[in-house]
């Protein structure tokens, strides 16, 4: 396919994720007019490894990636009908994450880019998330970014690959960590966000006013903290809490978050209105979190306000997987970027931190 590919002008990427507890590859075509194909897509979650902790328990997730890491590798390469030689470039995920995990996909990477000799490229996990839109949709620079997930709460403005502005983050619990902690207090099992939507799928939302923190201030920053605590509150004052105890606190719970997150995306709205007055406002949702229908909802009604638009990937695309890392690294390969054998894991990587890669504005470096 290589052959073919370089003949089109295409390149094919493997990209490996491993920065939590899912084992990934994927093999992602683009051509030169920045469209993509998604050619595999291979995704092990390790919920039975985590489920008995409630959480991800490091040291089992990086053990779990070094068991199954080749042969998602071989599954991502033989489902895609394609040879190691025809890779183009090898994408992994070099943070932020688990520091053990992340190892493990970075130092494979490696050493596949190493024996291949083809070029790696390190790739930030929250770039991965933030780039996926373009993939699935062609989303055009510049656009707003909501980034849930299970680490990371932020609303960010993308300007170009590498090239990032934290307009929001959040100043305790990540989203994803927030209902994955409501899920714990319930007992309802791991991973939570799931869970507590389909528990809060026949409660009633109004029977707890649960706070919505720092709705009130002139900030684009999250808070979620005041909000686990009030649902801690709530289930202990009436322990042992019934079913439709837990159907209302959840869907107290996700009210309460889907108006925070709407309201927050709607003043960043604003400000991107009048910050590009001439382009048409794009709010991607990306990360784990962003598979939730009572959030997108509660989100489609407020972009709407704006005349914007609301790009949501897939579920399968907003959890973390491999196709994420290869379409990042299919867009730095394209405009230049390579990265050494001797690139450092990182276990916390901010996405403003980055840089613009390449010269985004022309045809960007010929791989
Ligand atoms: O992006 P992701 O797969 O991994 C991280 O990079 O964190 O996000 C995982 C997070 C978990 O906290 C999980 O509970 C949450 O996303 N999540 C959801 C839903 N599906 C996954 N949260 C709310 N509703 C969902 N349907
Ligand atoms: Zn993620």
């Amino acid at each position: 396919m290589s052959e073919q590919a370089q003949s089109r002008n295409e390149s094919l990427i493997l990209g490996l994720e491993t920065s939590c507890d899912e084992t990934a590859a994927a093999l992602v075509l683009r051509d030169s007019a920045g469209r993509g194909q998604i050619v595999s897509n291979v995704v092990r979650s390790q919920f039975d490894e985590h489920a008995e902790f409630g959480g991800v328990v490091p040291e089992i997730a990086a053990r779990a990636h070094v068991q199954w890491l080749d042969r998602i590798i071989a599954r991502a390469m033989r489902e895609g009908d394609a040879r190691l030689s025809d890779i183009d470039a090898i994408a992994a995920t070099a943070g932020p994450g688990l520091i053990g995990g992340v190892l493990v996909g970075l130092t494979s990477a490696k050493a596949m880019a190493a024996a291949l000799d083809k070029p790696l490229i390190a790739i930030n996990h929250l770039e991965a998330h933030a780039l996926t839109p373009r993939l699935t949709d062609g989303v055009d620079f510049p656009y707003l970014l909501l980034l849930v997930s299970g680490g990371h709460s932020q609303l960010v403005l993308v300007r170009g690959v590498g090239d990032y502005e934290r307009w929001g983050t959040t100043i305790d619990d990540a989203l994803g960590e927030a209902f994955d902690k409501t899920a714990k207090l319930l007992d309802l099992g791991y991973p939570g966000g799931p869970k507590v939507e389909e528990a809060a799928r026949t409660g009633d939302a109004k029977r707890f006013a649960f706070p919505r923190p720092l709705l009130k201030q002139d900030r684009l920053d999250f808070s979620f903290s005041g909000l686990k605590t009030a649902v801690r509150l709530a289930a202990e004052e009436l322990a042992p809490v019934s079913d439709t105890d837990i159907a209302d606190i959840c869907a107290g719970f996700q009210a309460a978050v889907s108006e925070i997150v709407a309201a927050r995306s709607s003043d960043a709205l604003d400000r991107f209105a009048a910050l590009y007055p001439g382009i048409a406002p794009v709010l991607v949702v990306a990360g784990g979190v962003a598979a939730n229908k009572a959030i997108a909802s509660a989100l489609e009604r407020a972009v709407a306000r704006h005349g914007a638009k609301l790009v949501v990937p897939p579920p399968a695309l907003c959890t973390d997987n491999g196709v994420m890392v290869a379409w990042a690294g299919a867009e730095r390969f394209a405009l230049g970027a390579r990265d050494g054998s001797d690139f450092v894991a990182q276990a916390r990587w901010p996405l403003d931190t980055l840089g613009p890669v390449g010269d985004q504005n022309g045809e960007g470096a010929k791989p």
